[in-house]
Protein backbone atom coordinates (compact mmCIF):
# COMPACT_ATOMS: atom_id res chain seq x y z
CA UNK A 1 0.00 0.00 0.00
CA UNK A 2 1.14 3.64 -0.33
CA UNK A 3 2.58 4.92 3.03
CA UNK A 4 0.80 8.32 4.35
CA UNK A 5 0.90 10.57 6.82
CA UNK A 6 -1.61 12.25 9.55
CA UNK A 7 -2.93 14.68 6.51
CA UNK A 8 -3.15 11.54 3.87
CA UNK A 9 -0.82 12.64 1.97
CA UNK A 10 1.67 9.91 1.14
CA UNK A 11 5.28 10.34 0.27
CA UNK A 12 4.99 9.86 -3.19
CA UNK A 13 2.52 12.50 -3.38
CA UNK A 14 4.79 15.43 -1.43
CA UNK A 15 7.90 14.52 -3.92
CA UNK A 16 5.50 14.95 -6.82
CA UNK A 17 4.21 17.99 -5.36
CA UNK A 18 7.72 19.52 -5.06
CA UNK A 19 9.37 18.15 -8.22
CA UNK A 20 6.29 19.82 -10.44
CA UNK A 21 5.55 23.18 -8.02
CA UNK A 22 1.79 22.38 -7.96
CA UNK A 23 -0.15 22.94 -4.80
CA UNK A 24 -1.45 19.68 -4.37
CA UNK A 25 -1.23 16.23 -6.09
CA UNK A 26 -3.04 13.27 -5.70
CA UNK A 27 -1.80 10.02 -6.78
CA UNK A 28 -4.44 6.60 -6.95
CA UNK A 29 -3.30 3.03 -7.49
CA UNK A 30 -2.20 1.66 -10.69
CA UNK A 31 -1.53 2.90 -14.26
CA UNK A 32 -4.01 3.95 -16.70
CA UNK A 33 -2.15 2.61 -19.76
CA UNK A 34 -2.14 -0.73 -18.39
CA UNK A 35 -5.83 -0.64 -16.16
CA UNK A 36 -9.20 0.08 -17.66
CA UNK A 37 -10.33 0.77 -13.89
CA UNK A 38 -7.63 3.41 -13.19
CA UNK A 39 -9.45 5.79 -14.66
CA UNK A 40 -12.64 5.50 -13.26
CA UNK A 41 -10.12 6.17 -9.20
CA UNK A 42 -9.03 9.07 -11.25
CA UNK A 43 -12.59 10.14 -11.70
CA UNK A 44 -13.82 9.27 -8.28
CA UNK A 45 -10.14 11.26 -6.54
CA UNK A 46 -11.19 14.06 -9.14
CA UNK A 47 -15.06 13.74 -7.42
CA UNK A 48 -13.84 14.18 -3.74
CA UNK A 49 -11.45 17.28 -4.72
CA UNK A 50 -14.43 19.02 -6.17
CA UNK A 51 -16.57 18.00 -3.42
CA UNK A 52 -13.85 20.13 -0.84
CA UNK A 53 -13.74 23.23 -2.79
CA UNK A 54 -17.19 23.68 -4.78
CA UNK A 55 -19.22 26.57 -3.21
CA UNK A 56 -22.69 27.59 -3.98
CA UNK A 57 -23.87 29.28 -7.90
CA UNK A 58 -20.28 28.26 -8.99
CA UNK A 59 -19.46 27.88 -12.45
CA UNK A 60 -17.49 24.95 -13.49
CA UNK A 61 -15.67 24.84 -16.77
CA UNK A 62 -14.45 21.33 -18.07
CA UNK A 63 -12.32 20.39 -21.25
CA UNK A 64 -13.35 17.23 -23.09
CA UNK A 65 -11.42 13.97 -23.52
CA UNK A 66 -11.58 10.54 -21.82
CA UNK A 67 -10.40 10.97 -18.63
CA UNK A 68 -12.74 14.10 -18.37
CA UNK A 69 -15.61 11.89 -19.34
CA UNK A 70 -14.73 9.33 -16.14
CA UNK A 71 -14.60 12.35 -14.00
CA UNK A 72 -18.37 12.93 -15.21
CA UNK A 73 -19.29 9.03 -14.51
CA UNK A 74 -18.47 9.65 -10.72
CA UNK A 75 -19.85 12.33 -9.74
CA UNK A 76 -22.85 12.08 -7.57
CA UNK A 77 -25.60 13.70 -7.53
CA UNK A 78 -25.35 15.52 -4.22
CA UNK A 79 -23.10 17.79 -5.47
CA UNK A 80 -25.98 19.57 -7.42
CA UNK A 81 -27.86 21.06 -3.86
CA UNK A 82 -25.09 23.83 -4.68
CA UNK A 83 -26.41 25.39 -7.64
CA UNK A 84 -23.98 24.84 -10.00
CA UNK A 85 -23.86 25.91 -13.71
CA UNK A 86 -21.58 23.59 -16.04
CA UNK A 87 -19.77 25.18 -19.11
CA UNK A 88 -17.39 23.49 -21.69
CA UNK A 89 -13.86 25.32 -21.67
CA UNK A 90 -14.09 25.67 -25.57
CA UNK A 91 -16.11 24.91 -28.32
CA UNK A 92 -16.10 21.64 -30.24
CA UNK A 93 -17.64 21.47 -33.70
CA UNK A 94 -15.59 19.11 -35.70
CA UNK A 95 -14.26 16.99 -32.96
CA UNK A 96 -15.82 13.46 -32.30
CA UNK A 97 -18.84 14.21 -30.19
CA UNK A 98 -18.08 11.90 -27.34
CA UNK A 99 -14.79 13.43 -26.60
CA UNK A 100 -15.85 16.94 -26.66
CA UNK A 101 -15.58 19.31 -23.81
CA UNK A 102 -19.54 19.78 -24.69
CA UNK A 103 -20.79 16.65 -24.42
CA UNK A 104 -18.82 16.44 -20.83
CA UNK A 105 -19.89 19.22 -19.41
CA UNK A 106 -23.57 17.91 -20.36
CA UNK A 107 -23.29 14.34 -18.50
CA UNK A 108 -22.24 16.25 -15.54
CA UNK A 109 -24.96 18.47 -15.07
CA UNK A 110 -27.43 15.73 -15.89
CA UNK A 111 -25.66 13.41 -13.37
CA UNK A 112 -25.78 15.98 -10.59
CA UNK A 113 -29.06 17.80 -11.76
CA UNK A 114 -27.42 21.27 -12.12
CA UNK A 115 -27.56 23.19 -15.46
CA UNK A 116 -25.43 23.78 -18.04
CA UNK A 117 -24.26 25.43 -21.18
CA UNK A 118 -23.69 24.08 -25.02
CA UNK A 119 -21.15 26.47 -26.78
CA UNK A 120 -21.11 25.29 -30.86
CA UNK A 121 -18.81 27.09 -32.17
CA UNK A 122 -15.65 25.25 -33.95
CA UNK A 123 -12.70 23.79 -32.25
CA UNK A 124 -10.79 25.79 -34.35
CA UNK A 125 -11.08 28.92 -36.27
CA UNK A 126 -8.87 30.66 -38.49
CA UNK A 127 -7.78 34.71 -36.73
CA UNK A 128 -9.44 36.16 -38.99
CA UNK A 129 -12.94 34.26 -38.05
CA UNK A 130 -11.34 34.34 -34.22
CA UNK A 131 -11.83 37.82 -34.43
CA UNK A 132 -15.20 38.63 -35.70
CA UNK A 133 -16.89 35.48 -34.16
CA UNK A 134 -15.65 36.45 -30.41
CA UNK A 135 -18.06 40.09 -31.10
CA UNK A 136 -21.16 38.52 -31.88
CA UNK A 137 -23.05 39.17 -28.60
CA UNK A 138 -23.60 35.31 -27.86
CA UNK A 139 -20.48 34.44 -28.68
CA UNK A 140 -18.98 37.00 -26.30
CA UNK A 141 -21.53 36.22 -23.22
CA UNK A 142 -20.91 32.42 -23.22
CA UNK A 143 -16.98 33.75 -23.40
CA UNK A 144 -17.63 35.88 -20.59
CA UNK A 145 -19.47 33.15 -18.31
CA UNK A 146 -16.58 30.47 -19.57
CA UNK A 147 -13.91 33.13 -18.37
CA UNK A 148 -15.49 33.93 -15.15
CA UNK A 149 -15.46 30.33 -13.70
CA UNK A 150 -14.62 29.78 -10.50
CA UNK A 151 -13.27 25.85 -11.07
CA UNK A 152 -11.47 24.63 -14.36
CA UNK A 153 -11.63 20.60 -14.88
CA UNK A 154 -9.04 19.67 -17.23
CA UNK A 155 -7.37 16.53 -19.11
CA UNK A 156 -3.43 16.89 -19.90
CA UNK A 157 -2.46 14.71 -23.83
CA UNK A 158 0.13 13.37 -25.33
CA UNK A 159 0.78 15.53 -28.14
CA UNK A 160 0.84 13.83 -30.95
CA UNK A 161 -2.14 10.89 -29.65
CA UNK A 162 -3.66 14.54 -29.33
CA UNK A 163 -3.06 15.64 -32.81
CA UNK A 164 -3.99 12.86 -34.35
CA UNK A 165 -6.94 12.71 -32.59
CA UNK A 166 -7.78 16.17 -34.06
CA UNK A 167 -8.34 16.85 -37.54
CA UNK A 168 -4.62 18.12 -37.42
CA UNK A 169 -2.99 19.05 -40.73
CA UNK A 170 0.53 17.42 -42.18
CA UNK A 171 2.00 20.99 -41.55
CA UNK A 172 0.98 20.86 -37.80
CA UNK A 173 1.73 17.43 -37.22
CA UNK A 174 5.13 18.13 -38.89
CA UNK A 175 5.68 21.87 -36.55
CA UNK A 176 4.68 19.40 -33.34
CA UNK A 177 7.42 16.45 -35.18
CA UNK A 178 9.97 19.23 -35.60
CA UNK A 179 9.01 21.00 -32.16
CA UNK A 180 9.56 17.83 -30.18
CA UNK A 181 5.73 18.49 -28.82
CA UNK A 182 5.20 16.37 -25.90
CA UNK A 183 2.17 17.44 -24.02
CA UNK A 184 -0.89 19.18 -25.28
CA UNK A 185 -3.88 20.73 -23.22
CA UNK A 186 -6.43 23.32 -23.87
CA UNK A 187 -4.91 23.43 -27.21
CA UNK A 188 -1.80 24.81 -26.56
CA UNK A 189 1.22 21.99 -27.44
CA UNK A 190 4.25 21.78 -25.31
CA UNK A 191 7.67 20.70 -25.86
CA UNK A 192 9.66 18.92 -22.32
CA UNK A 193 11.01 22.70 -21.63
CA UNK A 194 7.20 23.82 -21.26
CA UNK A 195 7.52 25.51 -24.37
CA UNK A 196 4.61 26.37 -26.42
CA UNK A 197 5.42 24.47 -29.63
CA UNK A 198 1.80 25.19 -31.07
CA UNK A 199 -1.08 26.73 -30.25
CA UNK A 200 -4.25 25.74 -32.15
CA UNK A 201 -6.84 29.08 -32.51
CA UNK A 202 -9.82 27.66 -30.26
CA UNK A 203 -12.97 29.55 -29.03
CA UNK A 204 -12.42 29.27 -25.55
CA UNK A 205 -10.31 29.18 -22.30
CA UNK A 206 -7.16 30.80 -22.54
CA UNK A 207 -4.13 29.70 -20.61
CA UNK A 208 -3.69 32.80 -19.21
CA UNK A 209 -7.41 32.66 -18.26
CA UNK A 210 -6.53 29.92 -15.87
CA UNK A 211 -5.17 32.71 -13.38
CA UNK A 212 -8.53 33.98 -12.79
CA UNK A 213 -9.74 30.54 -11.28
CA UNK A 214 -10.47 29.78 -7.84
CA UNK A 215 -9.69 26.49 -8.15
CA UNK A 216 -7.77 24.29 -11.04
CA UNK A 217 -7.41 20.69 -11.15
CA UNK A 218 -5.54 18.42 -13.87
CA UNK A 219 -6.59 14.78 -14.09
CA UNK A 220 -4.39 12.97 -15.95
CA UNK A 221 -2.63 9.45 -15.66
CA UNK A 222 -0.76 6.52 -17.42
CA UNK A 223 2.96 6.65 -17.76
CA UNK A 224 2.76 6.96 -21.17
CA UNK A 225 1.32 10.62 -20.12
CA UNK A 226 4.35 11.17 -17.65
CA UNK A 227 6.29 13.42 -20.26
CA UNK A 228 3.38 15.52 -20.82
CA UNK A 229 2.23 16.09 -17.33
CA UNK A 230 5.86 17.88 -16.76
CA UNK A 231 6.07 19.44 -19.78
CA UNK A 232 2.76 20.96 -19.17
CA UNK A 233 2.84 21.96 -15.42
CA UNK A 234 5.95 24.12 -15.96
CA UNK A 235 3.06 26.35 -17.61
CA UNK A 236 0.37 25.78 -15.24
CA UNK A 237 -1.13 28.35 -12.78
CA UNK A 238 0.83 27.17 -9.17
CA UNK A 239 -2.51 26.57 -8.02
CA UNK A 240 -3.09 23.89 -10.15
CA UNK A 241 -3.99 20.11 -8.43
CA UNK A 242 -3.00 17.40 -9.88
CA UNK A 243 -5.09 14.35 -9.75
CA UNK A 244 -2.76 11.23 -11.52
CA UNK A 245 -1.82 7.57 -11.44
CA UNK A 246 1.64 5.64 -9.84
CA UNK A 247 2.09 4.83 -13.83
CA UNK A 248 2.62 8.71 -14.13
CA UNK A 249 4.00 9.27 -10.55
CA UNK A 250 6.66 6.89 -10.56
CA UNK A 251 8.04 8.25 -13.59
CA UNK A 252 7.72 11.64 -13.17
CA UNK A 253 9.74 11.65 -9.70
CA UNK A 254 12.72 9.46 -11.16
CA UNK A 255 12.99 12.16 -14.14
O1 LIG B 1 -6.29 17.76 -23.69
C1 LIG B 1 -6.07 16.60 -23.34
C2 LIG B 1 -7.15 15.63 -23.38
O2 LIG B 1 -8.22 16.15 -22.67
C3 LIG B 1 -6.75 14.29 -22.81
O3 LIG B 1 -7.67 13.33 -23.27
O4 LIG B 1 -8.30 12.15 -21.21
O5 LIG B 1 -8.80 11.17 -23.43
O6 LIG B 1 -6.45 11.27 -22.59
P1 LIG B 1 -7.81 11.91 -22.59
Amino acid sequence: GIMQDLSGTSHLEKQLQKKLGVAKAIVVPGDNDQSPWVKRELGKACVNCMKQRVKADNIIAVTGGTTMAAVAEMLPSEIGKKNLLFVPARGGLGLDVTNQANTVSAIMADKTNSHHRVFYVPDQVSSVIYESFIKEPQIYEMLHLIKSANMVLHGIGEAITMAKRRNTTAEVMDKLIKGNAVGEAFGYYFNEYGDIVHKVQTIGLQLEDLHGANHVIAVAGGASKAKAIKAYMKQAPPSTILITDEGAAKLLVKG
